[in-house]
């Protein structure tokens, strides 16, 4: 029985109707067009992005499932691959495929991890990675999938992981150590030369998630910023994430996962050869797989160029000092760590930083809220060059806006001091009936975007973890339901 009111269409729509309803449907959608929007969308311009969505259109249909039916296809994934190995440096044996997202990708590394331990460690039974708490929720995620347990690693005062504490963890299950270059958190950058003579000493695989910076940190090496090394030209590397549609300037969908070796890579494949439907063989995590993000992928790196993207890292680098700077010169703020590229995220003492985040929003401006300690989050690109001073503008005037509330008149403080209070007595199941109120406020009812402080403050109050974790599965399953 449909519970919704939505059925299942009797009869075609003639495309205009079809396309103005959809149309409407954007109407509520964040904007990114004006540049106030971190992350999420990255866009190189207007004449790279007709490019790319051209190359996107012309494979929309094509399916590369089957390599030897569309070979463009199975060229266009090797030659992006290639370009983006020798741009990490990978070395002779180097092998690659693209994938959906960095989620994948990582994904993908885990599952390879497993199954050449499997191979060549069969006593292993009980696999274990160890990343630093930084790395992206998509190493767990992987972790609940592949049966991989993933041990966390605390920071140093600096926000890297602590190498010391990560070789603690080490023992007799472990298989592979991770680092991110950089993290999405703070835009730092794990030791990841450290770590590599770590794992050749402990004879592990070695999985570095530049997702985010595999696609712009090599630029501003050239440019001449102070660059770690991350890639593979640290010998101990064994794999390495890096999305395209991030900082690829890349149609969504596509990620590079790179592997030092041949053999690693086989370690992800998945082949099938008693099926009665036939042989069946796939590289990554899906089966069929649509051509127009590969197409896309390949087209931004021709039309890009290595002039293009250093002409792009230039410009961010120089707004994200701008935006540093002014974001600084605010009493009381300051950046977290020592973000290396133009992701970091930025706190203060003296105001409620998510209500500070909440007058942004109702300004335009949409930051990534962070918690422990809670913190706007700010992943600059091409499209929000130019728009410091705007930016910086709204946000002393979201500063002014909550400078005369007494931190404890602040609703996510109210709502800290009453979920704390109740969260110590109340069995699990009651923080379920929080999450209505929690997806309302996520949906965009009362006020939408804008009260997220009233949101976080909530979870963030709750002590046990596992609690918020059932509040935001009964979340998701509201969200995603008509
Ligand atoms: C460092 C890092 N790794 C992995 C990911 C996951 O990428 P995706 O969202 O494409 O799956 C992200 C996403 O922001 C990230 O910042």
């Amino acid at each position: 029985m449909n519970k919704g009111h939505i059925r299942f269409p009797e009869k075609g729509h003639d495309a205009d109707s079809m396309l103005s309803e959809l149309r409407a449907h954007r109407k509520g959608d964040a904007s990114w067009r004006e540049g106030r929007m971190f992350g999420y969308i990255y866009h190189a311009g207007s004449r790279e992005a007709k490019a790319v969505e051209q190359a996107y259109h012309l494979f929309w249909n094509e399916n590369a499932l089957n390599p030897s039916l569309f070979s463009s296809l199975r060229q266009l994934e090797n030659e992006t691959v290639a370009m983006v190995a020798d741009l990490l440096h990978a070395g002779e044996d180097y092998a690659g495929n693209l994938t959906t997202g960095g989620s994948e990708s990582i994904m993908m590394a885990v599952k390879a991890g497993r199954d050449w331990v499997r191979k060549h460690r069969p006593d292993i039974k009980e696999p274990e990675m160890i990343a630093p708490v930084t790395t992206h929720p998509a190493f767990s995620k992987a972790a609940e999938f592949t049966g991989v347990k993933v041990l966390y690693a605390p920071l140093t005062p600096d926000k890297r992981v602590d190498v010391a504490e990560m070789e603690k963890l080490i023992g007799k299950n472990t298989v592979m150590l991770t680092a991110s270059a950089p993290c999405f958190p703070y835009g730092v950058i794990d030791p990841v030369e450290e770590i590599a003579e770590m794992a050749r000493r402990h004879n592990l695989l070695f999985h570095v998630d530049s997702c985010l910076g595999g696609l712009f940190l090599p630029f501003i090496e050239k440019l001449g910023f102070d660059v770690p090394l991350f890639d593979f030209r640290v010998t101990g590397v064994t794999s390495i994430s890096a999305d395209m549609h991030k900082y690829g300037y890349s149609a969504k969908g596509a990620s590079v996962i790179l592997y030092n070796s041949h053999a690693l890579r086989k370690s992800q494949y998945f082949v099938m050869s008693s099926w009665p439907g036939g042989l069946y063989a796939s590289p990554t995590m899906l089966g069929t797989r649509s051509g127009a993000p590969i197409a896309a992928a390949w087209a931004a790196l021709k039309t890009i160029g290595s002039d293009g993207y250093l002409k792009m890292a230039e410009k961010v680098m120089s707004t994200t000092a701008r935006l540093q700077e002014g974001i600084e010169s605010i009493p009381g703020f300051r950046i977290l760590g020592k973000p290396v590229m133009s992701v970091f995220s930025f706190t203060c003492d003296n105001h409620d930083i998510y209500r500070v985040g909440d007058e942004l929003a109702k300004r335009g401006w949409n930051l990534d809220k962070l918690q422990f300690p809670a913190a706007l989050h700010m992943t600059i690109s091409n499209m929000n060059a130019g728009h410091e001073t705007e930016f910086l503008q709204a946000l002393r005037e979201a500063v002014k806006a909550t400078d005369g509330e007494k931190i404890s008149e602040a609703s996510s403080h109210v709502l800290i001091s009453i979920v704390r209070a109740l969260s110590k007595w109340l069995p699990e199941a009651w923080f379920r009936k929080l999450s209505s109120r929690f997806t309302s406020l996520m949906n965009g009812k009362g006020g939408g975007r804008a009260t997220g402080a009233a949101a976080y403050g909530m979870t963030v109050a709750i002590d046990n973890r596992s609690n918020v974790d059932e509040i935001m599965l009964d979340v998701l399953d509201r969200l995603y339901s008509v």
